[in-house]
């Protein structure tokens, strides 16, 4: 799959169907999280892979009763060892960086499903102390960051809403909008769509040879 497909068409998915991951599959998506980007390189994240039902009812609950997750084949629960980030980069590196990385891990994990035919969810809602006590996370050494259930999706739900590109754009200062949108965007859409002509033309002339 083409990555802007990718990222356009990834959903949100909360109903699975009963049908298991093969192993393989899965290793690709946490392949997926390692290779997002982070602070220093530093790869705070520590990915908890739950099978157990029991466990995920339990989980489940502990995200304010999100029983739906229980659907998924695979919770995995996304932990970041933020002490590691804050030795190199300060509060900073604790407050912020620690989270950064983990949420593209995240994100590179939801569209690896997507790509890979799957569908999965990022799971923010949950009382953090009662995660770690379900999966014996000592909170000095790491905390749960996002429950990611995954699984073949049973469901295909519509496009969510997006803010247009001009209305979340800036130029140059804080809140500067353009005077004439149309003539720039316009402009940039032509030069592109030149580009792409001129290179179409040249493929075609090469086939004619
Ligand atoms: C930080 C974060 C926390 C979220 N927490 C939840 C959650 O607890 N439960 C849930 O059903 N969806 C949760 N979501 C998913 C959003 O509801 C969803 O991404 C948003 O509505 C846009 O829909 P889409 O993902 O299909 O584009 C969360 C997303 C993020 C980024």
């Amino acid at each position: 799959m083409e990555a802007f497909d990718c990222i356009k068409t990834r959903r949100s998915i909360r109903k699975f169907l009963d049908r298991e991951i093969p192993w393989d599959i899965l290793y690709k998506i946490i392949e997926a999280a390692t290779h997002a980007p982070s602070s220093g390189n530093l790869q705070n994240w520590r990915f908890i892979i739950v099978t157990d039902s029991i466990l995920k009812h339990k989980i489940a609950e502990a995200a304010l009763e999100q029983y739906w997750l229980e659907t998924a084949p695979v919770l995995i629960v996304v932990c970041s060892l933020e002490g590691k980030v804050e030795r190199f980069y300060g509060l900073r590196g604790k407050r912020l960086y620690a989270i950064q990385n983990c949420a593209a891990a995240i994100q590179n994990m939801l569209l690896a499903a997507h790509a890979l035919g799957l569908g999965a969810c990022w799971v923010g809602a949950f009382d953090e102390e009662l995660i770690a006590k379900i999966l014996d996370i000592k909170l000095d050494e790491a905390r749960p960051q996002a429950i990611v259930p995954i699984g073949y999706p049973d469901e295909s739900p519509a496009e969510t809403e997006r803010d247009k590109v001009e209305q979340v754009t800036y130029f140059n200062k804080w809140k500067e909008r353009l005077k004439n949108k149309p003539a720039v965007f316009g402009y940039y859409g032509q030069v592109l769509r030149e580009a792409v002509k001129k290179q179409l033309e040249k493929a075609k002339r090469k086939i004619k040879k």
